[in-house]
């Protein structure tokens, strides 16, 4: 059985790069050895990736992408089709836990300086991953054509019309009519189920070809590559393959776990991964009361309405995302993580945290004039934290770095 495995592989070989590529990526990748937690969220993210691209095109067998349907094909989905209820919710809780997995792999960066020389390439294709999820997501939501997809998708193309002169013909062209319609869910069917896939898998084997060029960081920020033995081999490394395939393994139990539980007991998640009002078909003729954004998105949309101009609150909204592109030149700390980075760096990243998070739940509920002093404030420590980066990472004294990682 071995010989004809073998056999059968070195067949490949002959025509196939196979086992270098094997050996390149994992079997003889060196990982520093001292990963933690931390790093179990960039494989559930890819995990994540295949769950929604396989879920999305069972999805797309029964799923209708027309006014007149689309919303009763989805409770088709729900009802009629063999274990449609399932896959339906494994796609949707799917979208919610990417946008988890995302944000705790980025935080995961900024707490050990990944995004720092020399992997800033991994962090602006990260940063692009991002852009190109974000699009993913709100194509996605228009789909089920119920009321928060509807108004969700009108507010935020309307937001274009803010731009001089350009801004009606951009939303005209992208709605492909003069209201969210018929024609506009049938591009971003399009958009959701082909163009932006194709773009995220393309930018996610970069991401990884990127990171395997320049080799993995770890939680104390310091080059494995710079201590090697007599072999070539970091000493602080061990191959990807078995240690960390198993380890990923683990996290994946542990995942799957908390993600049926979800599927299983809180599908909506009390209005947060499937808002209540998206339910109800949609209605070109009524407005629900309160439109609010997914809670992925929430954070920016509370920094858009803290801004009391329009252009000013969309151009505010934008940089606001744009500008997490530049952390790799913003961080001047001379150590990487944050465990030798001195006390200043500490707070401003647990400020920034905070913000974040308040933000997150502003842009859920409806406005009055406390929220809207709140979401001024914390937009403020959001910026001031990325725009006086390029100060206060120098202030005080870092802790020396350890020649070789602890473990
Ligand atoms: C589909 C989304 C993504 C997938 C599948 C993905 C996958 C991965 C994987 C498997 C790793 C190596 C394991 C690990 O370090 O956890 C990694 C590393 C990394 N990723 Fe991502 N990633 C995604 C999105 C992002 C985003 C949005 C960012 C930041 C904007 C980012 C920044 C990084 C950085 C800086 C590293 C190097 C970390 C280190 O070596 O400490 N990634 N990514």
């Amino acid at each position: 059985m071995m010989k004809l495995w073998n056999a059968s592989i070195g067949w490949i070989d002959d025509r196939f790069p196979l086992t270098t590529m094997w050996d390149e990526h994992l079997a003889k990748y060196y990982a520093p050895k001292n990963f933690n937690v931390w790093y179990y969220f960039g494989s559930l993210a890819l995990m994540v990736l295949v769950i929604q691209m396989i879920t999305g095109i069972m999805l797309t067998t029964n799923y209708k992408p027309d006014a007149a349907q689309a919303f009763a094909s989805v409770e088709y989905i729900m009802r009629d089709v063999d274990w449609g209820w399932l896959i339906r919710y494994l796609h949707s809780t799917g979208a919610s836990f990417f946008f988890i997995m995302v944000y705790l792999h980025m935080f995961r960066a900024m707490l050990y300086g990944s995004y720092r020389k020399p992997r800033e390439l991994i962090w602006v294709i990260g940063m692009l991953i991002y852009f190109a999820l974000m699009a993913e997501a709100f194509l996605g939501y228009l789909l089920p054509w119920g009321q928060m997809s509807y108004w969700g998708a009108q507010v935020i193309i309307s937001l274009f019309t803010a731009i001089p002169v350009l801004g009606e013909p951009l939303a005209l062209w992208v709605r492909g009519d003069y209201v969210i319609s018929d024609v506009t869910l049938n591009r971003f069917f399009a958009y959701h189920v082909v163009s932006v896939p194709i773009i995220l898998l393309a930018l996610v084997v970069v991401h990884l070809l990127a990171l395997h060029a320049v080799g993995s960081n770890n939680p104390d920020g310091i080059e494995i590559k710079k201590n090697k033995g007599d072999d070539g081999i970091p000493l602080d490394g061990i191959p990807f393959h078995p240690y960390y395939t198993v380890k990923d393994i683990v996290g994946v139990a542990f995942f799957l776990f908390i993600f049926a539980a979800i599927i299983f007991y809180a599908p909506d998640f009390f209005g947060f991964f499937l808002e209540h009002s998206n339910f109800i078909p949609a209605d070109p003729l009524k407005t629900p009361e309160h439109i609010a954004p997914l809670w992925f998105f929430a954070p920016f949309y509370a920094i858009l309405r803290a801004v009391p101009d329009k252009l000013g609150g969309v151009i505010a909204m934008f940089a606001s995302v744009w500008i997490w592109f530049l952390l790799p030149w913003l961080d001047r700390s001379p150590a990487k993580s944050i465990r030798y980075k001195p006390f200043i760096f500490k707070f401003a990243l647990f400020l920034f945290t905070i913000a974040f998070l308040v933000l997150c739940y502003l842009g859920l509920q409806t406005v009055d004039p406390v929220r809207t002093m709140i979401a001024r404030i914390a937009s403020g420590i959001y910026f001031a934290f990325f725009v006086l980066m390029p100060f206060y990472s120098t202030w005080g004294t870092c802790k020396t770095e350890p020649e070789r990682v602890t473990s």
